[in-house]
């Protein structure tokens, strides 16, 4: 039952960077405030609007939630495909502010019952809503949707630059070993390395775009009057204190999918968020399959193989002899000609099983999956340990080398493989997680990790009261 009578009602504004993995964690925390009796208005491009429709996602099953769109300023693209993430970082840069400042003014002169906007929750990387926020007076929330070490990298960017380790002094510096070098001075950092920073800074160029892009929405985001990560305090509590001095109050809210799953059946707790039309059937499949004996292969919305590198897992796999559950989106292979060899289907038509898009949580809390390889995406790294699976882990770009630096070095839970992938390297790896005392290892420590997520996320736990701060100091509170 709402606490306030309908004008009174709270009003946030989420806007989401378009991308799978930004929208997801930012429309829990939606949820979240809804059923914390929040009015909410979620803001999609248009694109992806689009494409949730048509995945069947994107209906509002409440009169409180509703969403609005803004174009995201790319051409025009009909296909279901993930849109180059730096031309929507600069194209978002250089329009959103005038295109969310006319929403605003719309959404506030709004007579169809909706209530005044009291305040945003913007992705970090659109921290042009700060400066949205501040013009109509309420306080604007930055979710910062990577970990907290990796907010924590690019606090020290500048500082990194101006000690001359970036930008590269040419493109030798990606392979001679240059990489590899120590970086010490960074306080809540540990056994840090240059390859262990979020992509951006593989560049020879000083005024790359992209870290131009970087320092600035850094610098801005801290001008908000919260950031919040979807990580919780036990997991980065050397990081979060070590951010705490630099930025404005920080809020460890995660796992928010765990927050979300213990709300009550009359709550929006299933309404989804999925650019891809999601398929089910894998998890009758994975009935029929022995507890841990299975591998997840998913690589996230962003990641794109080369069609030698989907040979070489292709074979890893097969070479194992396990069974595994491997994810290839329509758009995972560059290239038009690229297909699984024919001899790999029919050696592996038994116990392997390919899909497009799947019911990831549920995946990964289904007993038959022994190990997630993975490419480290945040969420997906989250969602693992949640689960108590251990991972093998292949990084691709931005945040995912952090990802799993941690993961591996820190929290014991992932097994790093060459970023030149190797089949053999691959069947070696699997064996061993599934079957090797290595892989217990991991799996002991992925389900202490899944403990202490979910002591985080219940009542009175550290995330659960974070979020209770967050609403009540932050959200609620009128500039
Ligand atoms: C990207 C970055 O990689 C990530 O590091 C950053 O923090 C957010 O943006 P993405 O590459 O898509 O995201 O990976 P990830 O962060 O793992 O997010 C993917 C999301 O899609 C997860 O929540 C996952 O559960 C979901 N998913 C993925 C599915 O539901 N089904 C699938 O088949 C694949």
């Amino acid at each position: 039952m709402s606490h306030f009578s309908e004008p009174d009602k709270p009003h946030a504004v989420f806007l989401p960077f378009p991308a799978q993995g930004h929208i997801n964690p930012m429309l829990k925390l939606a949820i979240l405030l809804h059923h914390r009796d929040f009015y909410i208005t979620f803001v999609n491009t248009e694109y992806n609007q689009r494409r949730l429709q048509k995945s069947g996602a994107a209906g509002s099953k409440s009169p409180d939630f509703q969403f609005e769109t803004i174009p995201d300023g790319l051409p025009p693209a009909d296909s279901d495909t993930t849109q180059h993430i730096p031309s929507l970082c600069l194209s978002l840069k250089e329009n959103g502010l005038a295109l969310f400042r006319q929403l605003l003014v719309k959404l506030n002169s709004s007579t169809g019952g909706v209530p005044p906007i009291t305040c945003i929750v913007s992705d970090a990387i659109m921290s042009f809503s700060v400066v949205a926020a501040d013009e109509i007076g309420v306080p604007c929330v930055c979710f910062r949707t990577t970990n907290a070490c990796c907010f924590l990298c690019y606090k020290y960017l500048r500082k990194i630059m101006e000690k001359g380790l970036i930008p590269l002094k040419d493109s030798s510096y990606l392979t001679n070993g240059y990489l590899d070098t120590n970086v010490d001075f960074i306080p809540g950092l540990n056994n840090m390395r240059i390859r262990d920073f979020p992509t951006v800074i593989r560049t020879t160029d000083t005024n790359d775009p992209m870290i131009t892009f970087i320092l600035g929405e850094t610098e801005r985001t801290s001008k908000a009057s919260a950031i919040i990560f979807n990580t919780f305090d036990a997991l980065e509590a050397e990081v979060l204190s070590a951010l705490s001095p630099l930025c404005p109050p920080v809020y460890a809210i995660g796992p928010v999918h765990l927050l979300v799953n213990q709300l009550p059946e009359n709550s929006l707790k299933f309404m989804g968020g999925n650019l891809w039309k999601e398929e089910s059937e894998c998890i009758e499949w994975l009935n029929s399959k022995k507890p841990n004996s299975v591998v997840y292969v998913n690589f996230g919305s962003i990641t794109v193989l080369t069609p030698q590198q989907l040979v070489e897992f292709a074979w890893g796999l097969a070479n194992s002899k396990k069974n595994f559950f491997w994810i290839i989106r329509s758009d995972t292979i560059v290239g038009d000609s690229a297909n699984l060899p024919s001899e790999f289907v029919e050696e592996t038509k038994e116990r392997g099983l390919i899909g497009r898009w799947c019911p990831q949580e549920q995946v990964l809390n289904h007993p038959s999956i022994g190990a997630f390889l993975t490419h480290c995406g945040w969420n997906s790294t989250i969602e693992s340990m949640c689960c108590g699976v251990p991972m093998i882990c292949w990084p691709f770009f931005s945040d995912q080398f952090i990802n799993c630096r941690c993961a591996c070095t820190e929290w014991g839970v992932g097994l790093e493989i060459d970023n030149n992938v190797n089949r053999n390297e691959v069947e070696n790896i699997v064996r061993g997680l599934i079957d090797g005392d290595k892989g217990k290892q991991m799996k002991i420590k992925a389900i202490e990790w899944k403990n202490k997520a979910k002591e985080a996320t219940e009542i009175n736990g550290s995330s659960y009261t974070n979020l209770d701060k967050l609403v009540k100091n932050v959200l609620l509170s009128r500039k």
